[in-house]
């Protein structure tokens, strides 16, 4: 660890994985590491223009290194290629990031097998596929941070959108659980339970939708992609006791 001329504190040598870097809370998440030097493995599941685009935000904006990963985390064989990879470049793991989301909104009746499958894979098995392969890794060091991005609909459910806060649930539960069984190895694993952040998972929402949900937040508006990037990066730097924890980013709103 050093501070650079700017005065913000560099991370030499760390390595951060991010699932679904792209754009949104993946993208801010990853300039956020990059502005403290570290290594990135940054991923997401079309990859291209956006992809790069992130990778050279990135380096611009002071990462040590960006390997930019195309490829579906809820795909088991492709989350232990992503690991493998990010070992090969970088040679450690300090945090994983599991951030790759969908969202479906629609009525029970209307979540058909493949929808719930696609959604429940995507949200909740890719965590536990990326975090399956990085914990021997994580093992080895005695040390590493997980995050999972979750939801306020882990919490509490939302109406039309059963798939997904069941998701949401599972990596609440699923957070709590690694937790416990990590601790002793010197791994934190917190989630993040975010409210309505302004990307383009709530572009769905018609803008009068939008502004009658600010008005239900006690904040008066969303979140912003930077705000959660900023309380992803501070877990990671907060004591290794705050472990198990599903803290609620949400302007006050639940
Ligand atoms: N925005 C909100 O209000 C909100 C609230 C609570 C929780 N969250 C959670 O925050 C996380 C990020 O969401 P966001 O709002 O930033 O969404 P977003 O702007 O729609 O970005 C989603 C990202 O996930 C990637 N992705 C989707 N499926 C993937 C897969 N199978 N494998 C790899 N990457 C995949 C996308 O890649 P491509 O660009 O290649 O499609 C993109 O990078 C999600 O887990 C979401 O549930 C968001």
């Amino acid at each position: 660890m050093c501070k650079h001329a700017c005065g913000m504190i560099r991370y030499m040598n760390k390595t951060v994985i991010i699932t679904g870097a792209s754009r949104g809370i993946g993208r801010a998440c990853a300039l956020r590491f990059a502005k403290a030097g570290f290594y990135l493995v940054i991923n997401s599941i079309t990859g291209g223009d956006n992809l790069n685009e992130t990778k050279n935000l990135c380096l611009d904006a002071g990462a040590a290194g960006v390997l930019p990963v195309q490829g579906d985390v809820s795909d088991p064989s492709f989350a232990d290629a992503l690991i493998e990879l990010a070992l090969k470049h970088f040679g450690r793991i300090d945090t994983l990031i599991n951030n790759a989301g969908i969202s479906f909104v629609g009525l029970i009746q209307d979540t058909d097998n493949d929808i719930w499958q696609k959604i429940i894979n995507t949200n909740l098995s890719s965590v536990h596929y990326c975090t399956r392969a990085a914990i021997p890794h994580m093992l080895e060091q005695k040390a590493g941070h997980i995050i999972n991005i979750s939801s306020v609909w882990g919490n509490v459910g939302a109406s039309c959108e059963v798939a997904y806060s069941a998701s949401k649930g599972g990596i609440n539960a699923y957070t709590k659980a690694a937790a416990k069984e990590l601790a002793p190895s010197g791994i934190s694993v917190n989630a993040i339970a975010c409210g309505c952040i302004d990307t383009d998972m709530n572009k769905c929402f018609s803008e009068d939708d939008l502004k009658t949900l600010e008005e239900e937040i006690p904040f008066g508006r969303m979140g912003t992609p930077d705000e959660v990037a900023e309380m992803v990066f501070k877990i990671t730097e907060s004591p290794k006791y705050l472990t198990g924890q599903i803290i609620t980013f949400d302007g006050g709103w639940m």
